[in-house]
């Protein structure tokens, strides 16, 4: 049996994680998705420091990779705008899926993204976009696709939602929570993405343009973080039975031209009694409201290599069937349903 070919576009803490349990697994990828899955090669800007990966797979010629004629799927965990959009577009041309967890891209540019994989007929996935581990897009894009979904809220920054639960748990003050973080490793040296809204912002305009069929970008998201939540405020909301959160709230909005939709990122007071309350330390929740489903929840590890690299291999086992099916990009494309709606004021 031919093997499928990947490229793996960087090597970091996903990255590596992929590439040990595509090997450590080897013999499962190809039961459950009919043929081999190999590893073509993997492009990183300093092979020598990557001694843990066999030499002949190291390579610093990205776009040859993804566009040699043996390969056959391009997974991206580079993240950032550039390279990875390019690398990613000529992958699309040169017919290849594609699966990224490059929620910055996507929430910028995921439009053309899904157009350009339309138009070459191959799959573009990205669960591991948001919310890590947690099976989430995917179930938006196709399980809820029959559905009309109104609203999503969800906690889809690990680091801060560490930093509210430490105040809450401690008393502490932001910085003496964040300097917490940033020791056990939670938090970056530049914190600044994750406590002023940016990473959440990111991956709301991802989850409103599944949810809503609609096309939103990081730029349509009202944002703002965590760093003015003193420990008063933690200590009030708690007096009156509630607990702050950073919430990504992704909503359909009625208005007198017709509905929009509106997504926000800031610091929110929730009651104890929602499930939301309950998530601690650096975990994700999100919840989905539904008109046929109902309520949803989806919880789990947010963040991380292992569990960001599941989901990567997720979706590399579906684009692989799609490709051994002969089915790739034969799926609706996320953004065809609806033309883009208006962005609601917020
Ligand atoms: N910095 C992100 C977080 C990592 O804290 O959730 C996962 O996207």
């Amino acid at each position: 049996m031919n093997p499928l070919k990947v490229a793996l576009l960087g090597c970091g803490t996903v990255g590596g994680a992929v590439l040990r349990l595509v090997a450590e697994q080897a013999a499962d990828l190809t039961a459950r998705v009919g043929r081999p899955v190999e590893i073509a090669g993997v492009a990183v800007r300093r092979p020598d420091r990557h001694p843990e990966v066999p030499a002949h797979l190291l390579t610093t010629d990205a776009l040859g990779l993804v566009t040699r004629d043996d390969v056959d799927l391009v997974v991206e965990v580079i993240g950032g705008i550039e390279p990875a959009r390019s690398l990613i577009l000529a992958a699309i041309e040169a017919g290849k899926s594609v699966v990224s967890a490059n929620k910055a891209l996507l929430a910028e540019d995921g439009v053309a993204l899904h157009a350009a994989a339309a138009k070459a007929g191959v799959d573009l996935y990205y669960e591991a976009s948001v919310a890590g581990a947690i099976p989430l897009l995917r179930p938006l894009r196709e399980s809820l696709a029959g559905d009309q979904i109104r609203r999503v809220v969800g906690i889809v920054n690990g680091t801060t939602n560490y930093i509210l639960s430490r105040m809450a748990e401690t008393g502490a003050g932001f910085s003496e929570a964040l300097a917490e973080a940033t020791e056990l490793g939670y938090a970056e040296a530049d914190p600044t993405a994750d406590v002023d809204g940016f990473d959440a912002a990111a991956k709301g305009a991802i989850l409103a343009s599944l949810a809503f069929h609609s096309a939103v970008t990081a730029a349509d998201v009202h944002r703002e973080g965590i760093a003015s939540v003193t420990a008063t405020d933690v200590a009030r909301a708690a007096e009156i039975g509630c607990t702050v959160k950073l919430l990504a709230i992704c909503e359909r909005v009625p208005g007198e031209e017709g509905e929009s939709v509106a997504v926000r990122v800031h610091p929110a007071m929730i009651p104890t009694s929602h499930p939301l309350a309950a998530v601690g330390g650096a975990f994700n929740a999100v919840f989905v409201e539904a008109e046929a489903a109902g309520q949803l929840m989806f919880y789990g590890q947010g963040a991380g290599g292992e569990p960001t690299a599941s989901a990567v291999l997720g979706d590399l086992v579906a684009v692989a069937r799609n490709r051994v099916a002969g089915a790739a990009g034969a799926g609706p494309s996320a953004y065809a349903d609806l033309p883009a709606r208006p962005i609601a004021e917020t």
